[in-house]
């Protein structure tokens, strides 16, 4: 049977590094769209670019960008996918209060200039849009679902409302395969590190080797549903095989807050800690050597900030039939590991 044909945006992230790796597993041809860099963007996947029996492999890169258009349609005319997955994205919610202009740019036409390409060069190919929890916003629901409206508390989310919604108009428009996975935050060990997991994940690994001396941290009270990107990407796939083109959400259902994850990596450490003050002034203590290792500091606050995910993955559990298989815990502990081999090599 011929090989089914992916082009993956965004394949040196976290996603794209475990999309890559799924999509191999199962037999398909693998194409990414990397930007040029003066520094070296690959170090997630270069075990499959450097596969020894790279003349067999099923994995090709190719040089593009987001924002220009050139590029995209050069490589989907070269490439002819089946499948496209658009994980590429300006993804850092603090960063898109800095740069607004370049994060519409990639995030919001980046979307439509793919949208452009398939509707004019081939309307069969499907597409994955990956949107994200943080068009809920300022949500009051316990639970987050398909339903649930937006609310845009970041130059990011507006963007990807932006995409989130052009996704929807190109498929009912012009009868493309086009999905939206509203994904809740997920992690892994390939996270990047100035998200705030493995920030606090990194940084307390170091301090627990006496490497570092405090983790400076942001707020310690909002609260997000983390789940493992391996979950995830699986779910991605999944939305593209089913019957009709749809929109779901991704999430385990559970909540947490980052005060808990500090405290739940500090335990999976065995390193004892006592919160002391209040507000800005909270910090955290090693009972152990009296000496102060987590502080709070404005400069990781946002202007404007979503306290409050957690998503309702009923719709994903009866359709997709997909289930996380990771948990909190698991989560930890997986990333802790990566942290530390990576400490001793
Ligand atoms: P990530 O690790 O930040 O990866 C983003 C990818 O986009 C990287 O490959 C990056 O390339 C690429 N990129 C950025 N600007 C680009 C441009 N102008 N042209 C071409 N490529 C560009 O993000 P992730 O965590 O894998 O997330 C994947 C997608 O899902 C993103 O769209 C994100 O917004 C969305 N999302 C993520 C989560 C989550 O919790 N992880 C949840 C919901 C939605 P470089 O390697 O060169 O920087
Ligand atoms: N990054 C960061 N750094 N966040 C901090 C810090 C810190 O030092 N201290 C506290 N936080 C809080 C943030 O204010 C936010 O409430 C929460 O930790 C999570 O921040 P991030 O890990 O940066 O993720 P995010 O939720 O803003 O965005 C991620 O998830 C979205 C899905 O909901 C990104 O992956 C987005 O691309 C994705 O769409």
């Amino acid at each position: 049977m011929k090989k089914k044909v992916a082009l993956i945006t965004g394949i040196t992230g976290q996603d794209g590094a475990y999309l890559s790796k799924f999509l191999l597993k199962k037999n398909y041809e693998v194409h990414g769209i990397k930007r040029r860099s003066s520094s070296l963007n690959t170090w997630r996947i270069d075990d499959l670019y450097n596969d020894p029996l790279k003349s067999k492999s099923n994995f090709y890169l190719h040089h593009g960008d987001m924002t220009d258009s050139l590029s995209i349609e050069k490589i989907i005319k070269t490439v002819k996918p089946q499948e496209v997955y658009n994980l590429a994205a300006q993804s850092h919610v603090q960063v898109s209060f800095e740069q607004p202009e370049y994060t519409a740019n990639t995030v919001a036409l980046g979307t439509l200039r793919i949208l452009e390409c398939i509707k004019n060069y081939d309307k069969k190919i499907k597409f994955y849009q990956a949107s994200t929890s943080e068009l809920f916003g300022i949500s009051k629901n316990k639970f987050q679902d398909e339903q649930t409206p937006f609310y845009a508390r970041s130059p990011y989310s507006a963007a990807k409302m932006y995409a989130h919604w052009i996704t929807i108009n190109y498929r009912e428009a012009y009868n493309i395969f086009a999905c939206n996975g509203l994904l809740f935050n997920h992690e892994s060990p390939l996270r990047g590190e100035t998200f705030v997991t493995k920030k606090i994940i990194k940084s307390l690994v170091k301090i627990k080797f006496g490497l570092e001396k405090k983790l400076i941290i942001g707020n310690l009270y909002s609260k997000r549903d983390w789940g493992h990107a391996k979950d995830y990407v699986k779910a991605m796939w999944l939305m593209l095989q089913q019957k009709r083109p749809d929109d779901y959400v991704i999430a385990t259902g559970k909540q947490y807050s980052i005060k808990f994850f500090i405290e739940e990596t500090c335990k999976a450490l065995k390193i004892k800690i006592r919160w002391i003050g209040k507000g800005i002034n909270e910090k955290a203590i090693n009972i152990e050597n009296n000496k102060i290792i987590i502080e709070c500091n404005k400069k990781y606050f946002r202007p404007t900030e979503v306290n409050n995910l957690r998503g309702s993955n009923k719709k994903a559990l009866k359709k997709l039939k997909w289930k996380p298989q990771y948990n909190l815990k698991y989560l930890i502990n997986d990333m802790i590991k990566y942290e530390i081999d990576l400490l001793k090599s």
